[in-house]
């Protein structure tokens, strides 16, 4: 944790839990929040604004952060961005005008791969279904065949049901470990990642297409980059078993949601359970009538622990930033070589 005093303003796009905004007060930084309604994002004017009179930007997911904002300041000094993800943020344009980006790993790990749990067992077991069965007043008799779901460990059949997790970065590695108390057969597949799947106890490495035709349960835990965008499209969805569930925790766009919905519909797939969309807030046509998806609104890191470590995180990069010091979490360390960098301290 810093505590040195750091001169300088951080503006915040929207509200952050306060330890965060605590932290960089108590640095002396001076802090301006853009958007106070939790219910709205930031406009783009009021965005440009408050970059205008800020030396650190402080992003949430739901703002893009490209080159037009990045140029809005010639004196920005960095974007600690409020996520693990940053694929609002135009980082290649950041790099090129040496102005480091920071994110919030490993904080929300533990909580993300719980969440991917809760959504695999939600879908299989029908939970939203029968809650809403429940809620209306339904329940009238026990009967033998009342929402029927999938099994998630061996079952009575005693048939092992594999788990395939596509992406095994720190959230993939963690969802494989919870799958052992479920003796289910996991396999993974990561292109940057093969020798973190073979040294993985209980995990086995797959083939991409292998994966998708062998699982169960397909659980998707990479980045969004211009190479994963609809590594789940209609020819993947036709791959997979019939009886098979997909998860995201991890990116909307990771996924063609308009082959998704023809897969629930069409019954290519048994069901799959979603944190997050292509066009959040919005869904595609379609999916939300799905009575075989389990929807949630991009709540994988959302526990109050989480959600305030992030922040204290954020707030930590956004604090060496604003000081010129390497950030704890920068996603482009190579702007610390740039003249581009050095030329913006000047
Ligand atoms: C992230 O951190 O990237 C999540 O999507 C929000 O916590």
């Amino acid at each position: 944790m810093m505590t040195e005093a750091s001169d300088g303003s951080v503006f915040v796009t929207r509200r952050v839990p306060e330890p965060g905004l605590e932290r960089l007060r108590a640095a002396g930084a001076r802090v301006v929040v853009g958007q106070e309604d939790p219910e709205r994002g930031l406009e783009r004017a009021a965005m440009l604004d408050g970059i205008r009179g800020a030396d650190v930007l402080l992003s949430l997911l739901t703002e893009p952060v490209d080159a037009p904002v990045l140029d809005a300041n010639p004196r920005l000094r960095g974007v600690a961005n409020y996520a693990v993800g940053y694929n609002n943020v135009d980082v290649a344009a950041a790099t090129e005008r040496g102005i480091p980006v920071s994110n919030t790993p490993g904080v929300l790990t533990e909580t993300t791969a719980d969440l991917t749990w809760a959504l695999l067992l939600a879908a299989a077991r029908r939970i939203p279904e029968a809650h809403a069965y429940m809620s209306a007043g339904r329940y009238r008799i026990w009967g033998p065949s009342l929402l029927l779901g999938a099994d998630v460990g061996p079952g009575a059949d005693g048939r092992r049901r594999v788990l395939g997790i596509l992406g095994f970065g720190r959230i993939g590695r963690a969802v494989a470990r919870r799958a052992r108390g479920f003796d289910m057969e996991v396999l993974a597949h990561d292109p940057y990642a093969r020798d973190a799947v073979e040294a993985a106890d209980g995990v086995a490495w797959a083939e991409r297409h292998e994966l998708i035709e062998r699982s169960d349960f397909l659980t998707l835990h990479a980045l969004l980059t211009d190479e994963t965008r609809h590594m789940i499209g209609e020819a993947e969805l036709r791959a997979m078993k019939p009886t098979a569930y997909l998860v995201n925790v991890a990116r909307g766009s990771l996924v063609d949601e308009g082959a998704l919905v023809r897969a629930l519909t069409g019954g290519w797939i048994a069901g799959a359970a979603l944190d997050v969309y292509e066009e959040e807030p919005a869904m595609a046509p379609g999916l939300a009538a799905c009575p075989n998806a389990v929807l949630v609104p991009h709540v994988g890191s959302a526990t109050v622990e989480t959600r305030a470590c992030m922040a204290t995180m954020a707030a930590d990069n956004a604090l060496a930033h604003l000081r010129g010091e390497r950030a704890p979490n920068c996603v482009n360390p190579e702007v610390y070589r740039a003249p581009a960098w050095r030329e913006r301290r000047a």
